[in-house]
C-alpha cells in the first residue's frame, strides 16, 4: 500500500469528479519483435502486443520518446517499430527498482545494435522543461509515484499522439495519474491488464 499523500488526495478528489471509463485493450495478435535483449524486465510480454497496438491506434512510426529505460528492454521493443527512439533515464534506479549503481554504460552497450536509439542520461524534469517537440508516441515508466507519473504523463500527453503508462495494475498511483490526466486532457484511455498493466492514452 502506498503512503504517498498526493495519491490519496487525488483518489479522494476523484470521488466527486466525472467518472473516467477505462476501456479494456484486448490484443488481436501477438508478435515478438526481433533482437530483444536478455535482461530482467517487468515489461516482458508487452513487446508482443506493440505492433497490434500501434496499428489499432493509428500511431505514426517516426519519433518515439521513452522516460525510464533501465536495462533497455522496452527501448529495444520500440526500436523495432520507430525510426527514432530517444530514451531518458538517470540510469541510477529509484525507490521502486531493485537496481542500484550506475547502469548507463551497460545499457548503452546493450542497445548499440540499434542505431536508431539515442540514450540521454538525465532527469525527466529537466527534459520536459526544455523540450517542445511533438512525438508519435511517448512511454512513461519512471518512478511509480503519483506526483512524478502525473507531471511526466501530463507533459507526455500534451506532446504525443499516443502515451503509454506501464504498471497500471501493480501501482495504483500510476492508474490514478492516468485517470486524472485523461480527465484533464479529454483524451480517451484504454488499459491492457496483462504484464503489470499498460495504460494507453489517445
Ligand atoms: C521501471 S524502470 C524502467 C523499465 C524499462 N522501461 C523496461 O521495462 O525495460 C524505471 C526507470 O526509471 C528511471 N527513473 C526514475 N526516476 C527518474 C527520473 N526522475 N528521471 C529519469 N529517469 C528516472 C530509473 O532509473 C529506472 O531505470
Amino acid at each position: 500500500m502506498t503512503l504517498e499523500r498526493a495519491y490519496w488526495t487525488a483518489k479522494a478528489a476523484g470521488i466527486f469528479r466525472p467518472r473516467i471509463k477505462l476501456t479494456e485493450f484486448v490484443p488481436q495478435s501477438l508478435s515478438l519483435p526481433p533482437r530483444m535483449p536478455e535482461v530482467n524486465s517487468a515489461w516482458k510480454g508487452i513487446e508482443s502486443v506493440l505492433g497490434d497496438l500501434l496499428t489499432r491506434f493509428e500511431v505514426p512510426r517516426h519519433d518515439c520518446l521513452e522516460f525510464g529505460v533501465e536495462h533497455g528492454y522496452s527501448t529495444a521493443a520500440f526500436a523495432s517499430f520507430f525510426e527514432n527512439v530517444t530514451g531518458v533515464d538517470t540510469f541510477t534506479g529509484d525507490i521502486h527498482t531493485n537496481v542500484f549503481g550506475d547502469f548507463y554504460a551497460a545499457t548503452t552497450q546493450r542497445l548499440s545494435v540499434f542505431p536508431n536509439v539515442k540514450l540521454i542520461r538525465g532527469d525527466y524534469r529537466d527534459w520536459i522543461a526544455s523540450d517542445s517537440k511533438r512525438y508519435d508516441l511517448i512511454h512513461v515508466d519512471i518512478v511509480h509515484t503519483y506526483v512524478d507519473t502525473y507531471a511526466c504523463g501530463l507533459w507526455a500527453a500534451m506532446h504525443s499522439r499516443c502515451t503509454l503508462f506501464h504498471d497500471t495494475e501493480s501501482f495504483p498511483a500510476v492508474k490514478q495519474a492516468l485517470i486524472d490526466i485523461s480527465r484533464n486532457t479529454g483524451k480517451r484511455v484504454y488499459n491492457y491488464r496483462e504484464h503489470y498493466g499498460l495504460g494507453i492514452l489517445v
